[in-house]
């Protein structure tokens, strides 16, 4: 499964050395995958373990230009960076992230060597109509692309995210199947779905019994070394 980590604005060069000091004496199972998503990702591929990926959480919209502020696919890439996040909520939420904006990233990273998560999910007062609010965030992220290689798509219901709330195991795998036949109908591929918003040791042993489930986008269970790799290992 994948084990995606998202830090957030969580960790100076000092907690990050401490966090890999003790993480890369785990040695990972050949079928799992780890990638941390960080906001600086110089120090973090520095001194990360050789199989874990480091992944930026944001791009700017273009790759050159009057964007202060901002850090550009290539800037990421030439970091070390393997993926980027594009789409989390608190990017839609916080700073305005439109789909059109969406759909520009999407586009602009097809040109890269730079691996995809796309992050969807409804608000609290969009869980009745859920499917189709996640279906338009995922048609019009995918509006501009010519070829859909290198993406990962990660279901992160708004209301999960950091409340320690999550829909129970048999709402999440309904929707991860949903999303799965949509994109298979749509664009005839399989794309892996993850799951994230509030995933802890309580819950992920459930979680990790939905067939159809890649892995999962984790925030703050992710930041204790030792509690990220019991997550792992549940
Ligand atoms: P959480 O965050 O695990 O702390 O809820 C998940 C995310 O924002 O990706």
């Amino acid at each position: 499964m994948k084990f995606y980590a998202n830090w957030k604005l969580n960790k100076t060069s000092l907690d990050t050395i401490a966090f890999f000091q003790e993480f890369n004496k785990f040695s990972l199972n050949n079928t799992d995958e780890v990638c941390i998503f960080v906001s600086s990702p110089l120090i973090t591929t520095a001194i990360a373990s050789s199989n874990v990926s480091i992944g930026a959480q944001n791009i700017a919209v273009k790759t050159w230009g009057a964007l202060t502020g901002e850090t550009s696919v290539e800037q990421i890439a030439d970091l070390g960076c393997e993926q980027v996040l594009v789409g989390h909520s608190e990017r839609r939420n916080q700073f305005g992230e439109t789909d059109d904006v969406i759909a520009e990233k999407m586009s602009l990273l097809q040109n890269y060597d730079v691996k995809v998560v796309l992050c969807v999910g409804e608000k609290l007062e969009e869980r009745e109509n859920m499917l189709d609010i996640i279906y338009r965030q995922i048609k019009k992220a995918l509006s501009k692309r010519t070829d859909l290689k290198n993406i990962v798509i990660a279901y992160e219901p708004v209301w999960a995210i950091g409340t320690g709330l999550t829909p129970t195991t048999k709402e999440i795998e309904d929707t991860i199947i949903s999303i799965k036949s949509f994109i298979n109908s749509e664009y005839g591929i399989n794309m892996p779905v993850l799951y994230g918003g509030s995933v802890n040791l309580q819950n992920v042993k459930d979680f990790k019994s939905i067939k159809d489930l890649d892995g999962f986008l984790i925030g703050g269970a992710s930041l204790d070394a030792s509690n990220f790799i019991k997550l792992i290992e549940a």
